[in-house]
């Protein structure tokens, strides 16, 4: 477990949903993910498999305190009433009486990246901040925001976001922004451990996985933990599952520095 700066605790490694398609094979994913171990699944209202992601947790039979879920604010909400309604839905398709974390899923629309929306981000977060104060939320946060636009936030609400939610990989460190978070007490998340399957393709990486005695996957999921972030793999593949939590090695200091320059 981490601890975010609100005392919270979060599994280190989370089972991401993105592209696992709704319906059937979105429930057997995370039934097998909960089956193997994980406690900490990751979602979003855009992923359209939010009411797979809750049928699953509701059959797998944990208890609810025992599992750590995320969902997100669609990333063209950028109102207080909007996110109201949103997470509300969240809730419905869930199933579920809390969420562990919330975030706004980014900055901008995705079919309008880079597009100033400093106002209607601060009236969403105000938003957050209003339910995880009534404590339906347990941690509030962002994702995929730079410095310039969390900065923004915190300025017009002063409320720190607990997590930022980034693409975060070997050859992809968003060195900015970590240091940024790190500064300021903002726990990153890794979305994309793998770079969607990209690093695994890696000579050096390759190599260096060999020597450990462990995949490219395994070395890509370690990295993520190294740097103190929580990595979110995706995979439909029971055995996959298994391997991505099967990280218990370190990787020596040189080597982390050989796949910082990747
Ligand atoms: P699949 O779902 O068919 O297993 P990321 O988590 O960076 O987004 O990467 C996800 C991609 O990596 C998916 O295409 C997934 O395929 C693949 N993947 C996940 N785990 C492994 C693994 N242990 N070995 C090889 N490929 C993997």
């Amino acid at each position: 477990m981490y601890t975010l700066s609100n005392n919270i605790k979060i599994p280190k490694i989370g089972f991401g949903t993105w592209q696992i398609p709704p319906g059937e094979i979105a429930y057997k994913s995370v039934l097998d993910a909960i089956k193997v171990g994980y406690k900490h699944i990751d979602t979003a209202y855009a992923y359209e498999n939010e009411q797979s992601v809750g049928k699953a947790i509701k059959d797998s039979g944990v208890n609810r305190d025992e599992l750590f879920i995320t969902s997100k604010l669609p990333s063209h909400i950028k109102d207080y009433e909007g996110t109201v309604k949103h997470f509300n839905l969240t809730m419905e398709n869930l199933g579920l009486e809390y969420l562990d974390l919330y975030l706004i899923h980014a900055p901008w629309p995705w079919d309008e990246i880079g597009k100033d929306c400093s106002q209607g981000n601060v009236l969403a977060w105000k938003a957050m901040i209003e339910f995880f104060k009534a404590g339906k939320i347990r941690a509030i946060g962002v994702s995929n925001f730079n410095k310039e636009e969390i900065e923004n936030i915190v300025k017009h609400t002063n409320f720190v976001p607990h997590v930022n939610q980034i693409q975060f990989h070997i050859g992809h460190t968003q060195n900015e922004t970590v240091s940024y978070c790190n500064k300021h007490n903002i726990f990153i998340e890794a979305y994309s451990p793998l770079g969607t399957g990209r690093v695994l393709k890696n000579e050096t990486v390759i190599e260096m996985a060999k020597k450990y005695n462990v995949t490219p996957a395994q070395l890509s999921i370690r990295y993520c933990l190294e740097k103190n972030t929580a990595p979110l793999p995706k995979t439909t593949s029971k055995d996959r599952m298994i391997e991505n939590m099967n990280v218990d090695f370190k990787i020596n200091v040189e080597d982390i520095k050989i796949l910082d320059e990747l």
